[in-house]
């Protein structure tokens, strides 16, 4: 293959000193989690850690995670079964175009838990399992992408895998909406190679592969773990909360007579930057965001529940100016300056607002109509309007 001199290679051949191919420095430096790469008997004696009747005894097993898949070529179609199966549920399978996996195999098996010594220079917690697959010839997953890394190593037998070796985010209309296998509706394969026992194909997250069983094979896949960094924040925030005690609260023995009582303003702000020490860098207009939202759905006892219909804006313009507008006194609203318009808070939600609209909302729980209509003269304001007739924390009355 020709390669420039500024591009790592994609295939390399892996030697006894160097069973990546490379130091592992090099690996990590050029490869992991950047680009995808290739390794030649990577396992130079093969692996043959699990047999595929033990596999298919595991996938019986009530504790063992494991799903068969199963690819009808003529209308490209993939069907997937959860385990745990019977062992007459191998019987009926067809000869060809299926494939068994097992998730966590190297919990139960020691021989496939062996495999994990060639990963030691990523650190364990890195690493999730080795799910091993047996796949009849014409069997795979279909075409799709992972968010972990993975080592895909080739067991017995050959499989082809095509990949798209650029690293992408795939929108969610990407993918097939015809079931619970995520497949990529378009897949254009920029290389192509058929694994022979040993070899190992590495991909970072985001390259988009397809695996199909070139005759009968197995494959582990070593795949690798790393949280959301919503699922780290979640769990920081608890593990931070956690030695709070419930008279531990926002204080505001500093308050002042408020100018505006519906208004968050700054010196609200900053005591809920001194209560979240933690968060001490965040942006005031995202700590606002957040506060506005948190506060107006914080310990509300009832949700405004939407009328019937969503009422037309011809039909709210005539009705407003000969109605009375009552709030839902369940629905709590807030505002907060923002430039020269307001953000609207009001049960949880946020919506865009001119400031005087956004003031009068959130201190008057009866509003004469006309005065809304005053405020309401622009399009934006009248949307923002009939959003909260619409969710029920407004309704009209008509004036006697
Ligand atoms: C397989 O072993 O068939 C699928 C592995 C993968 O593509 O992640
Ligand atoms: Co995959």
């Amino acid at each position: 293959m020709k390669t420039s001199s500024t591009m790592p290679a994609i295939e390399v051949r892996a030697t006894p000193r160097h069973p990546l191919g490379m130091p592992p420095r090099q690996f990590l430096r050029d490869y992991w989690q950047k680009r995808p790469l290739l390794i030649r008997r990577m396992f130079a004696g093969g692996v043959d850690a699990v047999a595929p009747d033990d596999l298919a005894g595991l996938a019986c097993e009530e504790a063992a995670l494991s799903r068969i898949v199963r690819r009808n070529e003529k209308r490209d179609r993939w069907t997937l079964r959860n385990g745990p199966f019977r062992e007459r549920d191998f019987a009926r399978l067809p000869k060809t175009h299926w494939t068994l996996l097992v998730q966590d195999v190297d919990k139960w098996d020691m021989d496939v838990a062996a495999l994990l010594a060639r990963f030691t220079f990523i650190p364990s917690w890195r690493i999730d399992d080795v799910m091993v697959s047996y796949a009849t010839d014409g069997g795979g997953v279909g075409p799709h992408v992972d968010q972990y890394d993975v080592f895909l190593v080739q067991g017995a037998g050959y499989r082809r895998w095509s990949i798209d070796a650029q690293p992408r985010a795939f929108a969610p209309d990407a993918f097939r909406d015809d079931g619970e296998l995520k497949l990529l509706r378009k897949f254009s394969p920029t290389h192509e190679w058929l694994l022979d026992p040993g070899d190992a194909l590495y991909l970072p997250p985001g390259v988009a592969h397809d695996g199909v069983a070139f005759g009968e094979c197995t494959t582990y896949s070593v795949g690798m773990r790393a949280p959301s960094r919503s699922e780290l924040l979640f769990d920081f925030a608890e593990f931070l909360a956690e030695p709070l005690t419930e008279d531990d609260r926002y204080v505001d023995p500093d308050l002042a007579p408020a100018r505006d009582s519906g208004e968050i303003d700054d010196a609200a702000l900053a005591r809920v930057r001194r209560a979240l020490p933690h968060f001490a860098n965040v942006e005031k207009s995202t700590l606002a965001h957040w506060f506005g939202r948190f506060i107006t759905r914080y310990r509300s006892a009832q949700i405004a529940a939407a009328p019937g219909s969503e009422i037309g804006l011809p039909e709210l313009q005539r009705r407003l100016p000969k109605s009375t507008v009552l709030r839902n006194p369940f629905s709590r609203f807030a505002w907060r300056r923002d430039g020269r318009e307001a953000e609207l808070f009001v049960a949880g939600e946020a919506l865009r607002c001119p400031t005087a609209l956004a003031r009068l909302l959130a201190v008057e729980r009866e509003i004469e109509g006309n005065v809304l209509a005053g405020l309401t003269t622009n399009p934006q304001a009248l949307a923002t309007l009939k959003a909260l007739f619409d969710a029920g924390h407004l309704q009209l009355i008509r004036r006697r």
